[in-house]
């Protein structure tokens, strides 16, 4: 990923390296997904501050962009966590506890669902059934599935270090 610049304590992402990946896609309309992708790999988001950039680049209306960059929920303009974390909010789960299980999870990590924590760790999502109710309730960490949740395995999984 690309490095940051920390400015007034706030991380800011390397702008110059977003104007780098866009030269090579400058006046390309049919291009603004690959290079939207191509943001995204580098910084793990689409700073909200090259939209304007992009659209100039590719001859777009800012509000073209951000509509594309809404519309693909694969597209994020917030930083991710290293880790996803994503709690089953399937049926099968739902009756089997899933619904204490994501509570759990919110108070050890601190944050809501599609928030990540504040040293980007962690980002919480939930997610439909994923095909593995007979373990339920489930969540998944980074594509690894963990059945059978219960509040002991949410804080084996979750314990920060220095918590009991
Ligand atoms: S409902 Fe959670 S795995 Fe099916």
């Amino acid at each position: 990923m690309a490095p940051m610049a920390e400015i007034g304590g706030t991380e800011t992402p390397d702008l110059g390296r977003v104007d780098e990946i866009i030269a090579e896609y400058r006046g390309q309309k049919w291009a603004l997904i690959p290079l939207l992708q191509r943001v995204q790999e580098e910084f793990g988001y689409i700073p909200p501050q090259a939209v304007g950039s992009i659209a100039r680049a590719l001859g777009l209306f800012p509000s073209q962009v951000q509509g594309v960059i809404t519309f693909y929920t694969q597209l994020y303009t917030t930083p991710r966590g290293k880790r996803v974390v994503r709690v089953c909010r399937g049926t099968a789960c739902h009756v089997r506890g899933g619904k204490t299980i994501l509570k759990l999870v919110k108070q050890h990590l601190g944050v809501e669902e599609g928030e990540t924590t504040p040293d980007l760790e962690y980002t919480l999502e939930t997610v439909a059934c994923i095909g593995v109710c007979a373990l339920a309730p489930n969540l998944v960490i980074d594509g690894n599935t963990h059945g059978h949740m219960n509040p002991k395995k949410v804080a084996q999984l979750f314990g920060r270090k220095g918590e009991g």
